[in-house]
């Protein structure tokens, strides 16, 4: 009877820590492989669609040439404001609508720099009246801040996510020993995971100021309008809390089997 209890157990541990794998795995294939099927994984939005109306707005003039229309286009080259860019752990995407759009080289430790992104696809005239009118108190336009820190939790999601294969696996030979190290594993992987996932939480959370920045207008009737960059959660977080929370329940199975369980 407790031998069937601790099989249930072990048994549980392992499903929680593999369904936690999985949706890491997909967390990051999907944002490494941005040509496929997952595209939409990303950890971060930020919709540039109605920039240019408030650009234009506030300077008085209309603005022209500052999207492109082109799906190619490379990015980083001054080539035009795409309405839609995605910033995940290892690269951005900048899309015209939808579905089209490109992406960058990936690299690992990438880092979360949103307004450089935006800024080095504006033609240059742009990009300058952009810097003197965007306040540089939003989070959305520290560079280095943002970078940093995502770079940070990048590195802690990255090993937390190899602490959660560790501990799937050697969970599963039927020994004490094994499910004690496998414990351990489940629980610094958890800690890893939700540190690192906290850290891009608060990331965004502040970067969504920028969603109720107001600019007044120089024209006639003074009207304000909003900035029109509207910051949002991509999918990838999800994935990420969702993981946590698996890793996090097959704790208490783990502890219960290496504690109970006589080989
Ligand atoms: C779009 O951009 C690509 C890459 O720069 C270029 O090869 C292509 O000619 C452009 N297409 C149009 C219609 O301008
Ligand atoms: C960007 O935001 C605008 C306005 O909210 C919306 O209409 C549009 O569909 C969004 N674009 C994308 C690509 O999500
Ligand atoms: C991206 O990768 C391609 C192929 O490896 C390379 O030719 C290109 O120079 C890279 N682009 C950047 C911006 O590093």
């Amino acid at each position: 009877m407790v031998r069937l209890r601790g099989e249930i157990c072990i048994g549980m541990a392992t499903f929680l820590s593999f369904t936690s794998v999985v949706l890491l795995i997909f967390a990051h294939v999907g944002q490494i492989n941005t040509s496929t099927v997952p595209r939409g994984i990303a950890m971060m939005k930020v919709n540039m669609s109605n920039y240019g109306a408030a650009l234009a707005n506030a300077i008085g003039d209309p603005v022209q040439g500052l999207y492109t229309s082109n799906a190619s286009a490379p990015t980083g080259q001054e080539a035009g404001l795409r309405q839609l860019y995605q910033f995940g752990l290892y690269s951005y995407c900048a899309y015209i609508d939808h579905s089209q759009g490109t992406c960058t080289n990936t690299s690992a430790a990438f880092q979360l720099q949103p307004f450089k992104a935006v800024l080095s696809d504006m033609p240059a005239n742009y990009s300058g009246l952009t810097q003197g009118f965007v306040p540089d108190t939003l989070t959305l336009t520290n560079d280095h801040y943002l970078g940093e820190f995502s770079k940070a939790a990048y590195y802690l999601l990255l090993i937390g996510t190899i602490c959660a294969f560790l501990a799937m696996v050697i969970g599963v030979p039927k020994r004490t020993l094994t499910y004690l190290i496998s414990t351990l594993f489940a629980i610094f992987g958890t800690g890893l995971l939700f540190i690192g996932v906290v850290i891009w939480t608060v990331l965004i959370h502040k970067a969504e100021t920028i969603n109720k920045a107001q600019v007044s207008s120089s024209g006639a009737g003074a009207a304000t309008l909003p900035l029109g960059i509207v910051v949002s959660v991509g999918s990838g977080l999800w994935l990420f809390w969702a993981a946590f929370v698996c890793l996090f329940l097959s704790v208490v199975p783990y502890l219960v089997s290496c504690c109970t369980y006589r080989g």
